[in-house]
Protein backbone atom coordinates (compact mmCIF):
# COMPACT_ATOMS: atom_id res chain seq x y z
CA UNK A 1 0.00 0.00 0.00
CA UNK A 2 1.54 3.33 -1.08
CA UNK A 3 -1.01 5.43 0.70
CA UNK A 4 -3.80 5.41 3.02
CA UNK A 5 -6.49 7.90 4.55
CA UNK A 6 -8.15 7.85 7.81
CA UNK A 7 -10.98 10.62 9.47
CA UNK A 8 -10.98 11.57 12.87
CA UNK A 9 -13.81 13.25 15.05
CA UNK A 10 -14.18 16.26 16.89
CA UNK A 11 -14.45 16.04 20.57
CA UNK A 12 -15.63 17.59 23.74
CA UNK A 13 -13.04 17.30 27.07
CA UNK A 14 -13.98 17.77 30.77
CA UNK A 15 -17.66 17.67 30.06
CA UNK A 16 -17.37 20.03 32.88
CA UNK A 17 -16.13 18.39 36.27
CA UNK A 18 -14.13 15.81 34.85
CA UNK A 19 -10.96 17.54 34.10
CA UNK A 20 -8.42 15.66 31.79
CA UNK A 21 -10.30 12.57 31.81
CA UNK A 22 -13.92 12.33 30.42
CA UNK A 23 -13.79 12.82 26.43
CA UNK A 24 -17.05 12.23 23.99
CA UNK A 25 -16.67 12.01 20.34
CA UNK A 26 -18.60 14.87 18.51
CA UNK A 27 -19.44 14.76 15.02
CA UNK A 28 -19.75 18.00 14.34
CA UNK A 29 -16.57 18.05 12.51
CA UNK A 30 -13.64 15.77 11.09
CA UNK A 31 -9.90 16.06 9.89
CA UNK A 32 -9.02 14.20 7.28
CA UNK A 33 -5.34 12.50 7.32
CA UNK A 34 -3.35 10.81 4.23
CA UNK A 35 0.06 9.25 4.62
CA UNK A 36 1.52 8.33 1.64
CA UNK A 37 5.04 6.72 1.06
CA UNK A 38 7.57 8.93 -0.75
CA UNK A 39 10.84 7.76 -2.94
CA UNK A 40 13.74 7.45 -0.51
CA UNK A 41 14.13 6.25 3.17
CA UNK A 42 15.84 9.03 4.81
CA UNK A 43 13.31 9.30 7.28
CA UNK A 44 11.62 12.75 6.40
CA UNK A 45 8.21 13.75 7.07
CA UNK A 46 6.85 16.12 5.00
CA UNK A 47 3.42 17.98 6.33
CA UNK A 48 0.94 19.48 4.27
CA UNK A 49 -1.47 21.58 5.67
CA UNK A 50 -5.21 23.04 4.57
CA UNK A 51 -5.18 25.21 7.00
CA UNK A 52 -1.97 27.38 7.04
CA UNK A 53 -2.36 28.99 10.37
CA UNK A 54 -1.29 25.73 11.87
CA UNK A 55 2.72 24.94 11.58
CA UNK A 56 3.97 22.23 9.09
CA UNK A 57 6.80 21.67 10.86
CA UNK A 58 6.78 17.93 12.27
CA UNK A 59 8.04 18.85 15.63
CA UNK A 60 5.24 21.26 16.15
CA UNK A 61 2.68 20.01 14.16
CA UNK A 62 0.07 16.73 15.85
CA UNK A 63 0.08 14.88 13.55
CA UNK A 64 3.60 15.21 12.36
CA UNK A 65 5.02 14.55 15.84
CA UNK A 66 2.49 11.04 16.15
CA UNK A 67 3.99 9.92 12.77
CA UNK A 68 7.50 10.72 13.47
CA UNK A 69 7.34 8.46 16.94
CA UNK A 70 5.48 5.54 15.30
CA UNK A 71 8.02 5.70 12.76
CA UNK A 72 10.57 5.74 15.57
CA UNK A 73 9.39 3.03 17.39
CA UNK A 74 8.74 0.60 13.95
CA UNK A 75 11.99 1.23 12.80
CA UNK A 76 10.35 2.95 9.49
CA UNK A 77 12.84 5.10 7.60
CA UNK A 78 10.51 6.04 4.30
CA UNK A 79 9.92 9.36 3.39
CA UNK A 80 6.86 10.21 4.16
CA UNK A 81 3.69 12.91 3.09
CA UNK A 82 1.15 13.97 5.66
CA UNK A 83 -1.24 15.84 4.06
CA UNK A 84 -4.11 17.02 6.86
CA UNK A 85 -6.87 18.27 5.50
CA UNK A 86 -8.50 20.42 8.61
CA UNK A 87 -12.41 20.18 9.47
CA UNK A 88 -12.34 21.08 13.22
CA UNK A 89 -11.02 24.43 13.75
CA UNK A 90 -7.72 25.12 15.66
CA UNK A 91 -8.00 26.49 19.34
CA UNK A 92 -11.38 26.48 20.12
CA UNK A 93 -11.87 23.45 22.16
CA UNK A 94 -13.20 20.91 19.90
CA UNK A 95 -10.23 18.45 20.12
CA UNK A 96 -8.70 19.98 16.97
CA UNK A 97 -5.34 18.82 17.18
CA UNK A 98 -6.44 15.18 18.34
CA UNK A 99 -8.66 14.68 15.60
CA UNK A 100 -5.42 15.41 13.72
CA UNK A 101 -3.86 13.22 16.01
CA UNK A 102 -5.90 10.10 16.40
CA UNK A 103 -6.17 10.48 12.09
CA UNK A 104 -2.41 10.25 11.67
CA UNK A 105 -1.96 7.37 14.15
CA UNK A 106 -4.99 5.30 12.50
CA UNK A 107 -3.87 6.40 9.46
CA UNK A 108 -0.08 4.80 10.03
CA UNK A 109 -1.41 1.96 11.65
CA UNK A 110 -3.20 1.15 7.94
CA UNK A 111 -0.74 2.00 6.22
CA UNK A 112 1.56 -0.57 7.56
CA UNK A 113 -1.01 -2.69 8.44
CA UNK A 114 0.65 -2.66 11.83
CA UNK A 115 -2.60 -3.96 13.65
CA UNK A 116 -1.72 -1.83 17.09
CA UNK A 117 -4.11 -2.04 19.79
CA UNK A 118 -6.53 0.73 19.94
CA UNK A 119 -5.29 1.77 23.69
CA UNK A 120 -1.81 2.01 22.17
CA UNK A 121 -3.28 4.23 19.44
CA UNK A 122 -4.37 6.22 22.08
CA UNK A 123 -0.98 6.54 23.65
CA UNK A 124 0.42 7.36 20.44
CA UNK A 125 -2.02 10.14 19.40
CA UNK A 126 -1.53 11.60 22.57
CA UNK A 127 1.68 12.73 21.47
CA UNK A 128 0.31 14.34 19.38
CA UNK A 129 -1.17 17.15 21.63
CA UNK A 130 2.21 18.01 23.27
CA UNK A 131 2.06 19.87 19.83
CA UNK A 132 -0.86 22.12 21.11
CA UNK A 133 -1.14 21.81 25.21
CA UNK A 134 2.61 21.70 25.91
CA UNK A 135 1.46 17.86 27.66
CA UNK A 136 0.12 15.11 27.07
CA UNK A 137 -3.94 15.05 28.13
CA UNK A 138 -5.97 11.95 27.22
CA UNK A 139 -9.41 13.30 27.42
CA UNK A 140 -9.88 14.59 23.41
CA UNK A 141 -7.27 12.34 22.13
CA UNK A 142 -9.20 8.70 23.57
CA UNK A 143 -12.59 10.24 22.40
CA UNK A 144 -11.29 10.83 18.89
CA UNK A 145 -9.75 7.56 18.51
CA UNK A 146 -12.12 5.49 20.67
CA UNK A 147 -15.73 7.43 20.05
CA UNK A 148 -18.07 7.25 22.27
CA UNK A 149 -17.57 8.61 25.96
CA UNK A 150 -14.11 7.78 27.32
CA UNK A 151 -12.81 7.93 30.76
CA UNK A 152 -9.58 8.36 30.64
CA UNK A 153 -7.98 6.54 34.41
CA UNK A 154 -4.74 8.53 35.62
CA UNK A 155 -2.61 5.46 36.64
CA UNK A 156 -1.58 2.42 34.57
CA UNK A 157 -2.64 -0.59 36.36
CA UNK A 158 -4.08 -3.95 35.79
CA UNK A 159 -7.57 -2.47 34.42
CA UNK A 160 -7.41 -0.94 30.86
CA UNK A 161 -6.34 2.80 30.72
CA UNK A 162 -9.10 3.96 28.84
CA UNK A 163 -12.83 2.72 29.43
CA UNK A 164 -15.27 3.41 26.49
CA UNK A 165 -18.87 3.66 27.45
CA UNK A 166 -21.75 3.99 24.55
CA UNK A 167 -23.71 7.62 25.49
CA UNK A 168 -27.19 7.33 25.15
CA UNK A 169 -28.84 7.48 21.79
CA UNK A 170 -30.89 10.67 22.76
CA UNK A 171 -28.06 12.86 23.87
CA UNK A 172 -27.82 15.82 21.85
CA UNK A 173 -25.49 18.66 21.63
CA UNK A 174 -24.76 22.32 20.43
CA UNK A 175 -21.31 23.58 20.32
CA UNK A 176 -21.24 27.40 19.86
CA UNK A 177 -17.68 28.37 18.34
CA UNK A 178 -16.93 32.50 18.83
CA UNK A 179 -15.33 33.85 16.44
CA UNK A 180 -12.74 35.39 18.54
CA UNK A 181 -8.87 35.71 18.20
CA UNK A 182 -7.53 32.94 20.77
CA UNK A 183 -3.54 33.16 21.84
CA UNK A 184 -0.71 30.77 19.82
CA UNK A 185 -0.86 27.51 22.21
CA UNK A 186 -4.05 28.33 23.42
CA UNK A 187 -4.44 25.18 25.68
CA UNK A 188 -1.32 25.60 27.23
CA UNK A 189 -2.46 29.29 28.17
CA UNK A 190 -5.95 27.94 28.97
CA UNK A 191 -4.22 24.98 31.70
CA UNK A 192 -2.20 27.91 33.24
CA UNK A 193 -5.09 29.65 34.62
CA UNK A 194 -6.30 26.69 36.86
CA UNK A 195 -5.17 26.98 40.66
CA UNK A 196 -3.06 24.10 41.63
CA UNK A 197 -4.56 23.54 44.67
CA UNK A 198 -8.65 23.33 45.55
CA UNK A 199 -10.32 23.58 48.22
CA UNK A 200 -11.54 20.15 49.45
CA UNK A 201 -15.49 21.12 49.58
CA UNK A 202 -14.91 22.19 45.67
CA UNK A 203 -12.97 18.69 45.14
CA UNK A 204 -16.15 17.20 46.68
CA UNK A 205 -18.33 19.01 44.62
CA UNK A 206 -16.86 17.85 40.96
CA UNK A 207 -16.43 14.23 42.00
CA UNK A 208 -20.28 14.07 42.80
CA UNK A 209 -20.64 15.53 39.42
CA UNK A 210 -18.01 13.61 37.43
CA UNK A 211 -19.64 10.29 39.09
CA UNK A 212 -22.89 11.39 38.80
CA UNK A 213 -22.39 11.40 34.98
CA UNK A 214 -20.45 8.15 34.61
CA UNK A 215 -24.27 6.82 35.95
CA UNK A 216 -26.16 9.02 33.45
CA UNK A 217 -23.97 7.24 31.07
CA UNK A 218 -24.42 3.62 31.98
CA UNK A 219 -28.07 4.13 32.78
CA UNK A 220 -28.56 5.89 29.38
CA UNK A 221 -30.15 8.76 31.61
CA UNK A 222 -29.80 11.93 29.63
CA UNK A 223 -31.23 14.30 32.47
CA UNK A 224 -28.95 12.17 35.41
CA UNK A 225 -25.77 13.26 32.87
CA UNK A 226 -27.02 16.78 32.69
CA UNK A 227 -27.44 16.52 36.79
CA UNK A 228 -23.44 15.74 37.01
CA UNK A 229 -22.31 18.70 34.57
CA UNK A 230 -21.44 20.46 37.41
CA UNK A 231 -17.85 22.13 37.22
CA UNK A 232 -16.57 24.43 40.85
CA UNK A 233 -12.94 24.39 39.65
CA UNK A 234 -12.40 24.76 35.96
CA UNK A 235 -15.24 26.91 34.91
CA UNK A 236 -14.54 29.72 37.38
CA UNK A 237 -11.32 29.90 36.77
CA UNK A 238 -11.20 30.44 32.93
CA UNK A 239 -14.67 31.66 32.15
CA UNK A 240 -13.24 34.70 32.28
CA UNK A 241 -11.52 34.30 28.89
CA UNK A 242 -14.75 33.56 26.98
CA UNK A 243 -16.72 36.62 26.32
CA UNK A 244 -20.52 36.37 27.29
CA UNK A 245 -19.96 32.99 28.55
CA UNK A 246 -22.78 33.70 31.92
CA UNK A 247 -25.23 34.70 29.05
CA UNK A 248 -24.20 32.29 26.69
CA UNK A 249 -25.24 29.52 29.46
CA UNK A 250 -28.07 31.46 31.10
CA UNK A 251 -29.48 31.81 27.19
CA UNK A 252 -29.04 28.36 26.29
CA UNK A 253 -30.54 26.84 29.50
CA UNK A 254 -33.35 29.22 29.15
CA UNK A 255 -33.92 27.77 25.52
CA UNK A 256 -33.98 24.45 26.57
CA UNK A 257 -30.57 23.02 27.23
CA UNK A 258 -30.09 19.95 30.18
CA UNK A 259 -26.63 21.57 31.21
CA UNK A 260 -23.99 23.66 29.82
CA UNK A 261 -20.04 24.10 30.59
CA UNK A 262 -17.00 25.04 28.78
CA UNK A 263 -15.79 22.78 25.94
CA UNK A 264 -12.59 21.75 26.62
CA UNK A 265 -10.10 24.51 27.28
CA UNK A 266 -12.20 26.53 25.32
CA UNK A 267 -13.42 29.20 24.00
CA UNK A 268 -16.59 27.02 23.01
CA UNK A 269 -19.30 26.25 24.98
CA UNK A 270 -21.14 23.20 25.13
CA UNK A 271 -24.74 22.65 25.58
CA UNK A 272 -26.38 18.81 26.81
CA UNK A 273 -30.25 18.16 25.03
CA UNK A 274 -32.24 15.22 25.60
CA UNK A 275 -33.40 14.80 21.51
CA UNK A 276 -32.80 17.74 19.09
CA UNK A 277 -35.95 18.96 19.21
CA UNK A 278 -34.86 22.24 20.54
CA UNK A 279 -31.58 22.03 19.23
CA UNK A 280 -31.80 25.46 16.67
CA UNK A 281 -33.63 26.95 19.70
CA UNK A 282 -30.90 26.74 21.76
CA UNK A 283 -28.14 27.33 18.99
CA UNK A 284 -29.71 30.66 18.50
CA UNK A 285 -29.95 31.61 21.92
CA UNK A 286 -26.28 31.11 22.63
CA UNK A 287 -25.35 32.77 19.44
CA UNK A 288 -27.60 35.96 21.30
CA UNK A 289 -25.05 35.66 24.54
CA UNK A 290 -21.95 36.18 22.56
CA UNK A 291 -23.40 38.83 20.11
CA UNK A 292 -24.28 40.22 23.55
CA UNK A 293 -20.43 40.77 24.03
CA UNK A 294 -19.84 41.82 20.60
CA UNK A 295 -18.91 38.22 19.34
CA UNK A 296 -20.04 36.61 16.55
CA UNK A 297 -19.86 32.32 16.62
CA UNK A 298 -20.55 29.45 14.54
CA UNK A 299 -22.79 26.90 15.96
CA UNK A 300 -23.08 23.13 15.53
CA UNK A 301 -25.64 21.09 16.54
CA UNK A 302 -24.20 17.19 16.74
CA UNK A 303 -24.36 13.74 18.37
CA UNK A 304 -21.89 11.69 19.98
CA UNK A 305 -19.48 10.27 16.79
CA UNK A 306 -17.74 6.59 16.37
CA UNK A 307 -14.05 6.92 16.10
CA UNK A 308 -11.39 7.15 14.46
CA UNK A 309 -11.34 5.05 11.05
CA UNK A 310 -9.69 4.45 7.44
CA UNK A 311 -12.04 5.26 4.69
N1 LIG B 1 -8.57 18.72 29.53
C1 LIG B 1 -7.94 19.66 28.66
C2 LIG B 1 -8.05 21.03 29.28
C3 LIG B 1 -8.67 19.63 27.34
O1 LIG B 1 -9.14 21.39 29.72
O2 LIG B 1 -7.04 21.74 29.35
C4 LIG B 1 -8.12 20.53 26.31
O3 LIG B 1 -8.95 20.43 25.16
Amino acid sequence: MKSCTAVAPSSTANLGPGYDVFGLALDALYDRVTITRQKGADGRIAIKMSDASIPSVPESNSAGLVVKKMAQDFGIKDNLEVKVKKGVPAGYGMGSSAASAAAAAVAFDGLYKLKIKKEKLVEYAAEGEVASAGARHYDNVSASVLGGFVISSMKDGPVPRFVRMAPPRDLCLVVAVPSIPVPERKTEVARSVLPSEVPLKSAVRNVSGASTIVAGIALKDVELIARGIDDAIVEPARKHMIPGFDSVKENALAAGALAVSISGAGPSVIAFLKTGRNSKKVAQAMAAGFGKAGAKCRTFPCRPSVGAHVV
